[in-house]
């Protein structure tokens, strides 16, 4: 047995906000909607961002990003992920959320590894332009600070291991005014494979004196607080852990409380999970439709992406697998999630494994030009995302 190690002792400070236990619900497009977050706060205590929304969309009053920015009634700190290239646009968009009281806390996206968004500049390309990238979140911070909404940014270790830029990126967001920096330890090239590199949240958690929050393969609440024994983060940030899996919230908050339960949920209790996570969805997507009468088929489409999750690791067949993932309806679902046997042990063979996403590294497509001119602070071209979410 090694000895146990001692959880953070102290809740996380975000600006005006105390966080308790020290967690967060890592933003994931297409994933912590509204509905999801709740279910998530159900199970424990910490912060929960929501799914990431452009700038660009928020500035032009685009009718989906607008429906996006939902947070329910008892959501506190309402949390927002707002993506930028522009300094300009990026401000008129903090002001907008600000004006109009939409959040509480608002996280910077430079973590974001996909070719679209790469190519032109945008996400985990854009540290790597050093003025930029200061630039950009000094004028979200400088937008935020008269209502008092404090600022983070979450980015990743830089574009590949010859490229990084996360300390320098961290000092920089500091010095800009950010309450804290969450690094996602891995680089832009690394995607989703091999594992989360934990020494280098150590590295940056010495070099700052804001908080630091930790992220990449926590997939236990065990695993939580290995990543704060290791680094020493202020928090942790969990991603792809929850997927499927929204009791993780309830282990982090008995970990972080020093209580040794962990729960092992069988079949039956995962289903009333997925059932509750159903009926969230709907909800949302009835309170969002302009449609009502489409909203649970909405919400059901929704809810699709999430069977796999949920059922990994226990015995159930391909046919009612297949079924569960093109569901229409809640009647539908309880008639399908009827079929589980419901006293099926949960299968231990999967904690502490990877899931979701974990494609292999990939070329990052960068604009020309882009690693010879650090200190070119031109706003690239093209590169904001015109839909939230994606
Ligand atoms: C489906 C999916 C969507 C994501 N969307 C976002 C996003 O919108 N903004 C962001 O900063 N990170 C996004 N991420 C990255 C996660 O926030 C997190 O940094 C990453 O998954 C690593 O943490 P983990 O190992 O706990 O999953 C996404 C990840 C996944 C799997």
């Amino acid at each position: 047995m090694t000895a146990p190690i001692l959880p953070a002792q102290r809740p996380l400070t975000l600006g005006r906000h105390e966080v308790w236990p020290p967690v967060v619900l890592a933003p994931m497009a297409g994933i912590t909607n509204v509905g999801f977050r709740r279910l998530c706060r159900e199970q424990g205590g910490g912060i929960y961002v929501c799914e990431m929304i452009t700038t660009v969309a928020l500035v032009e009053r685009n009718p989906k990003t607008l429906r996006m920015i939902a947070f329910g009634d008892d959501e506190q700190p309402r949390s927002l992920q707002l993506y930028g290239t522009d300094p300009e646009i990026t401000a008129a968009a903090v002001r907008i959320v600000v004006e109009k009281n939409l959040a509480d806390h608002i996280d910077l996206n430079f973590g974001c590894p996909v070719p679209k968004v790469t190519r032109r500049g945008g996400g985990s390309a854009l540290p790597w332009r050093r003025r930029l990238f200061a630039r950009l979140v000094k004028a979200a911070v400088d937008a935020a600070a008269p209502a008092g909404v404090p600022v983070t940014v979450k980015m990743r270790k830089g574009i590949d291991d010859d490229h990084l830029t996360y300390v320098e990126a961290g000092l920089a967001a500091q010095d800009a005014g950010v309450v804290a920096v969450a690094l996602h330890g891995r680089t832009a090239a690394q995607r989703y494979s091999g594992t989360a590199d934990w020494d280098a949240i150590a590295t940056l958690k010495q070099a700052l004196d804001v908080p630091v929050l930790g992220n990449g393969d926590v997939w236990e609440a065990d695993d939580a607080l290995r990543m704060v024994d290791h680094t020493r983060v202020d928090g942790v940030v969990i991603g792809r852990g929850c997927l499927g899996r929204p009791w993780l919230f309830a282990d982090l908050e008995a970990a972080f409380d020093g209580r040794p339960e962990r729960r092992l949920p069988a079949l039956g209790e995962v289903a009333a999970t997925m059932r509750r996570h159903a009926e969230l969805l709907v909800d949302q997507f009835v309170a969002g439709a302009r449609n009502p009468a489409r909203g649970e088929r909405d919400g059901c489409t929704d809810f699709r992406k999430h069977v796999a999750w949920y059922l990994k690791g226990f015995p159930v067949g391909s046919e009612l697998r297949r079924s569960l993932a093109m569901i229409d309806s809640l009647a539908q679902l309880d008639d399908l999630l009827g079929k589980l046997d419901p006293a099926e042990p949960f299968p231990v063979a999967t904690l502490g494994q990877p899931r979701g996403r974990t494609n292999s590294p990939g070329k990052v497509y960068l604009p020309e030009g882009w690693l010879a001119s650090r200190d070119d602070d031109t706003v690239p071209e093209g590169a904001e995302l015109a839909d939230s979410g994606g």
